[in-house]
């Protein structure tokens, strides 16, 4: 999968894919990600990329000539299963949405910034427009970072266990059991005896009631579709 990132804060962006499982993604080849300043397709002796918005009102907004030509210069080297727009009224991220990008060969994710983008390129080269949650941030990096996790530790050979994907809180529309590990007491807290019997089957099935009565407890509206 490959992943292009067009931004105008790429510095905001760099971290989170140089730890951990994404950086073990990385550097694995399972992943590409490519960040795009989006001033280097800036107009004019000012690198501008932003203006004030016709009409009228308060804040600046992402011209569409400088994002036209970023994502034209993508589009010319590869075709993308999705150029998706990060915004806070887009539709909201979710875990089925995770697993059915992560099946993409390229996608392209723009960051807003400020009032967001000229209406003109979400209409003309955005396919996606994604929320990670009903809260305004700063801009699009972190719901981008946000997104690229999600959807890079379901490719294959990212996580070390390769079932550990598929028992992941709401994979089942269903939060994950909880979990234990040594010691088996620690000032007088003791570990659920049923996990230290042995018996997988009753393991297994202690294991789906308590993710049942914790999906019951916690996120009723799971069972609700
Ligand atoms: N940009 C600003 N807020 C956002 C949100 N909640 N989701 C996605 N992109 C955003």
């Amino acid at each position: 999968m490959r992943i292009d990132i067009i931004t105008v804060l790429p510095e905001l962006l760099a971290s989170p894919f140089e730890a951990s499982i994404l950086k073990r993604a990385v550097d694995k080849g399972l992943v590409e990600v490519h960040f795009h300043n989006l001033r280097k397709y800036s107009i004019g002796a000012y690198k501008q990329v932003d203006d004030y918005q016709f009409g009228g009102g308060a804040g600046m907004v992402l011209m569409i000539e400088p994002i036209d030509k970023c994502i034209s210069a993508l589009k010319e080297e590869r075709s993308y299963d999705e150029v998706i727009y990060l915004t806070p009224d887009g539709k909201q991220f979710d875990q089925k949405m995770a697993n059915s990008l992560s099946l993409s060969k390229n996608i392209i994710l723009l960051c807003g910034h400020y009032k967001g983008v000229d209406q003109r390129v979400r209409d003309t080269f955005i396919t996606k427009e994604i929320s990670i949650g009903d809260y305004v941030l700063s801009g699009g990096e972190l719901a981008a970072a946000v997104v690229s996790d999600a959807l890079i530790r379901l490719l294959p050979g990212v996580l070390n266990d390769e079932t550990s994907a598929l028992t992941d809180t709401f994979q089942d529309d269903l939060l994950a059991p909880p979990v234990y590990t040594r010691p088996r007491e620690y000032k007088g807290l003791t570990v659920p005896d049923i996990l230290l019997s042995g018996n997988t089957p009753e393991i297994e099935k202690w294991r789906e009631d308590q993710a049942h009565k914790r999906t019951q407890e916690r996120r009723p509206d799971l069972f609700e579709d």
